[in-house]
């Protein structure tokens, strides 16, 4: 059974077909799923993921069991987790998960008798969202993820794309970090190789070949407010792309989403190219 609960779960053999096969379906429907079910078991908000996931199933003939608002759940009435993750398994074929807790998903993994995918776990990992990142910048730099210079920037302590992302990249020979937060919402776990740190994005704009936006976690307790101006990030290389996994907040100027250096609203339409062939993986 194929848990999906860690970037580390994910071998380069894993994405590279998953990617491949992404790019050339480009989000078509067929019925590869037709008779399966998945239930999208949501403990904290979300749009994209849980719809991207829901468009990827039905997209492939399959059916979705949408527990978005677990206070309409059994959960308002003490359910425990581990109770609501058994019985949902028993009457779906795959269950992702969202949870406020780091390593809810490992748990759901323990008792679930289908497979589990991780759609975010506190401030630990958010795996599918690095499958769509990675797509993002296989498809823009000619599938090579290596010698890229990637400027991090934001909420660097509690965003879980920014660690599920640093993992994979990691892996790659000669990928260049810039890690560019407030002090107090520095990353402190699973630094990367090779990286320079700064408050200060000025300082490295023009090194930069992916940069990687993130909104502040307010819910995570992170206190900041972040925003890049027009003008930084016209001064971004030319062939250098922009990044964010939304949702954004005040982090970019909705002004930049026309320059052909933003590609965020492409990284939600590769969501559900990229979701499709993981439940297909995950489901087989
Ligand atoms: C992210 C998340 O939930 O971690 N959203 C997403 O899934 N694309 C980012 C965020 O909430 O800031």
């Amino acid at each position: 059974m194929l848990h999906i609960l860690s970037v580390n779960d994910l071998t380069d053999d894993f994405l590279y077909s998953l990617w491949s096969d992404a790019s050339s379906r480009k989000g078509k429907s067929n019925n590869s799923l037709k008779g399966k079910v998945l239930t999208n078991l949501f403990y904290e908000p979300s749009t994209r993921t849980s719809s991207s996931f829901y468009s990827a199933m039905s997209s492939c003939g399959g059916s979705v069991i949408p527990i978005n608002n677990v206070q309409f759940s059994s959960v308002a009435k003490g359910e425990s987790f581990e109770d609501t993750v058994k019985t949902m398994s028993e009457m779906s074929d795959a269950i992702v998960v969202r949870h406020s807790d780091n390593g809810a998903a490992n748990i759901a993994a323990q008792v679930s008798s289908v497979p589990i995918i991780n759609a975010g776990d506190g401030n630990s990992e958010h795996p599918t969202q690095t499958i769509i990142d990675g797509f993002t910048i296989y498809n823009f730099f000619n599938k090579k993820l290596s010698g890229l210079r990637v400027t991090l920037v934001g909420d660097l302590k509690n965003g879980r794309t920014v660690k599920s992302l640093v993992k994979l990249l990691n892996r790659f020979d000669d990928n260049h970090f810039n890690l560019v937060s407030p002090d107090n919402l520095k990353l402190s776990s699973d630094l990367p190789k090779k990286y320079y740190e700064t408050s200060d994005i000025n300082e490295v704009l023009k090194e930069t070949d992916i940069l990687y936006v993130t909104r502040v976690q307010k819910e995570r307790g992170s206190v900041h407010s972040y925003s890049l101006t027009i003008n930084q990030l016209m001064s971004l290389p030319k062939n250098s792309i922009v990044m964010h996994p939304f949702p954004r907040v005040n982090e970019i100027p909705v002004e930049f989403d026309k320059d052909v250096r933003a590609k965020y609203f492409d990284q939600i339409r590769y969501s559900v190219w990229c979701r499709q062939i993981l439940l297909e993986r995950v489901m087989k």
